[in-house]
């Protein structure tokens, strides 16, 4: 079995490594849930899980997801809403870690995906909103059109971010074939 093999992989590696019980993290493109139930596990009943989706179907979806016995945790609030408006949900300073899985909900409308202008705001203000050591995981799909536009900008951008204040690393598969998805991981000092 592959340790890695793909960034979502990676991701899962690295976030088992940094989060612990009750830590307070969000989770800004909930989809299928699979990410929030994944977050939620590793925060466990005393930490907190914020998770957005514009898409109410996927807020249902990940709702179902999170379910246990047919009741929703106390510790996971779902909002359907753009991440772009984190900040009138969530107070600076207080994430350990933000997941941004960028892209398209699978097995849904592809053409209703993640758009650079609002995942540019919402990225700014989820900086804000992590604490100092605080991470911030973003999965890009550069393989359609949304997600090239998404890949250029916050290469740019996140390239920028200033030192004394971000870490910021790349994981790529460079040696395989097509466009495989990237992710970013920036922390706070
Ligand atoms: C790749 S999927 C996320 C996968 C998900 N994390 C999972 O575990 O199943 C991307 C999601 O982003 C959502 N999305 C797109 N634009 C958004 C926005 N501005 N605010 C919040 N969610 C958005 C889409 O509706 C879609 O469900």
């Amino acid at each position: 079995m592959k340790t890695f093999g793909n960034v979502v992989n990676v991701f899962r590696v690295l976030v088992k490594g940094h989060l612990s019980s009750g830590m307070t993290v969000l989770d800004a493109t909930s989809g299928n849930g699979h990410d929030t139930l994944f977050l939620l596990d590793l925060v466990g009943e005393n930490g907190f899980v914020y998770a957005f989706d514009y898409q109410s179907t996927a807020i249902e979806a990940t709702a179902t997801r999170c379910m246990h016995n047919g009741v929703l945790p106390t510790n996971l609030k779902l909002i359907c809403d753009s991440h772009a408006n984190l900040d009138q949900y969530i107070e600076s300073e207080t994430l350990d870690a933000a997941v941004f899985n960028l892209g398209y909900l699978p097995g849904g409308d592809k053409a209703i995906t993640t758009k650079v202008e609002s995942t540019a705001a919402a990225i700014e203000k989820a900086l804000m909103a992590l604490k100092s050591g605080g991470l911030l995981y973003i999965l890009c799909y550069a393989g359609h059109p949304s997600g090239v536009e998404e890949y250029r900008y916050l290469q740019l951008k996140l390239s920028a971010l200033p030192q004394r204040t971000f870490d910021v690393m790349t994981v790529d598969f460079i040696n395989q074939a097509g466009k495989p998805p990237v992710m970013w991981v920036i922390e706070k000092k």
